[in-house]
């Protein structure tokens, strides 16, 4: 019967070994006793960017990129984005299995009664001027509010976390459309414990004169549905920051604040902010194939919202996000960018640079117009994509620390630098 190992043969010695295979998987630290000489440090892999490597098991989200498929928790993402809403969806995430009626009214309203954020924290923003990027903002003001819950260090009071996570995912549209009206120059609007989710965020964000603000039902839907899309995407690099970070057994704000810095990354959560410049700079359908020939030039420049490094096929979201796209743009209007970015994907997914590296739209091909045509100005397009993650990063979070195979991140490194050499006096260097 075939055995659930791999036979290595080390040629420098002519030694074989025999590791287990488990999941698909082999240990690195099995690869250590393969050595030539005793004291040797023993074989180590090499894996920048971790293109091969499981730092984790996971039960959260499974994604399969060549096949397309993105499941959280075992639920499609289709289904949720069409059946479910963000809180229910986050909740399912953190504790996997969709709530019970009463536990998810009960995560609602807690939700909804930890919108509020301390005064002190307008401050802070205060302190900002008026043009910083709302994701400077946003991540500072995550790292401040771990200091207002000094008992949020207790990461392993699982009564106490409960109550950390529900602040963070509470106040992070707090902050985010705190940050907004600063930016612009507004009074800050105060929650609204009557309106949804989404419709509380709408109403910090647009909230004027009136004295109650109705969040349109069609964009307080589109937006719940982004959410969905957006709330974890398994072991990328905002996620991989989180369980880095909170493997030092920080607070979660902190880690939280690291993992939001990681997002703001154009390759990461910047990139539905770079869509929309490039297709601003494209300027009009017609310069759509000269762009897409200095794009295969390799002239440095990348078709933003195009390629993953998991999905090989079309990003699932993003066939989702379009279909909202055409629901957003019946209400505001179409966006003048829509006809350069289809004809954008229709040649792409037609030529041969990008079928033969297998580069599809991926989530933020389609985001960037959506959150355009509703009127939110493109610095605070990551800010949309960190609130929804924040779920994820917790929920990510929450295993890593469930999970006794973990321990401090802390990777090796092939040393290529000098060895010992002595100092050299400032008159002797050349
Ligand atoms: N446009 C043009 N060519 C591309 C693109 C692109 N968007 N993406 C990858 N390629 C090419 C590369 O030049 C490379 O070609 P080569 O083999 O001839 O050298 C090949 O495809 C493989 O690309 P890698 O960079 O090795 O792929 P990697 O998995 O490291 O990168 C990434 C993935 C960062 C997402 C990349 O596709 C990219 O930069 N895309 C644009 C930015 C973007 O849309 N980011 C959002 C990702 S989704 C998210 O974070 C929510």
């Amino acid at each position: 019967m075939a055995k659930e190992t791999l036979t290595i043969v080390d040629n420098r010695t002519g030694k074989s070994y025999e590791i287990p295979i488990k999941e698909e998987t082999i240990r690195a630290t099995d690869l250590r006793q393969i050595k030539v000489h005793p004291d040797d440090f023993g074989l180590m892999t090499y894996d920048p960017a971790f293109m091969n490597t499981a730092a984790c098991r996971s039960a959260i989200t499974f994604i399969d990129g060549d096949k397309g498929i993105l499941e959280y928790r075992g639920y499609p993402i289709d289904q949720l984005a069409e059946r479910s809403s963000y809180l229910e969806t986050a909740w399912l995430l953190l504790h996997g299995e969709l709530p019970s009626k009463s536990q998810l009214e009960e995560w609602k309203h807690d939700v909804t009664y930890h919108t509020f954020i301390n005064e002190n924290l307008k401050s802070l923003l205060d302190a900002f001027r008026y043009n910083a990027h709302p994701m400077g903002k946003l991540i500072a003001t995550l790292a401040a509010l771990g200091t207002f819950y000094p008992e949020a260090k207790n990461i392993f009071d699982v009564e106490g976390r409960e109550k950390q996570i529900t602040r963070l995912v509470a106040k992070m549209i707090t902050i985010a459309a705190f940050g907004y009206r600063h930016m612009m120059g507004q009074p800050y609007s105060y929650p609204d414990n009557e309106l949804s989710y989404t419709g509380n965020f709408l109403n910090m964000m647009y909230k004027t004169t009136e004295v109650k603000y109705q969040p349109p039902p069609a964009l307080e839907r589109a937006l719940d549905v982004l959410f969905i899309l957006h709330a974890d995407h398994e072991q990328n690099c905002s996620a991989n920051a989180m369980r880095a970070v909170g493997s030092s057994h920080v607070d979660p704000y902190s880690a939280v604040a690291a993992a939001a810095a990681a997002l703001y990354g154009p390759l990461h959560g910047g990139a539905n902010e770079e869509v929309i410049r490039m297709l601003s700079e494209i300027g009009s359908v017609k310069n759509v194939k000269a762009f897409i020939d200095k794009v295969k030039a390799g002239e440095g420049v990348r078709l933003m919202g195009f390629g993953h490094r998991v999905y090989k096929n079309y990003d699932p979201r993003a066939r989702i996000i379009k279909k909202v796209a055409y629901e957003v743009f019946e209400i505001t209007g179409k966006s003048p960018l829509l006809d350069i970015a289809l004809e954008l994907e229709k040649i792409a997914l037609e030529d041969d640079y990008f079928v033969k590296r297998k580069l599809y739209p991926n989530v933020d091909f389609y985001s960037g117009l959506i959150y355009q045509a509703m009127k939110f100005p493109m610095d605070m397009f990551p800010v949309l994509f960190a609130i929804p993650r924040v779920s994820g990063w917790l929920a990510q979070w929450q295993e890593m620390l469930n999970d006794p195979d973990q321990k401090i991140a802390r990777p090796r490194q092939i040393f290529v630098g000098a060895r010992k050499r002595d100092y050299v006096p400032m008159e002797k260097r050349r």
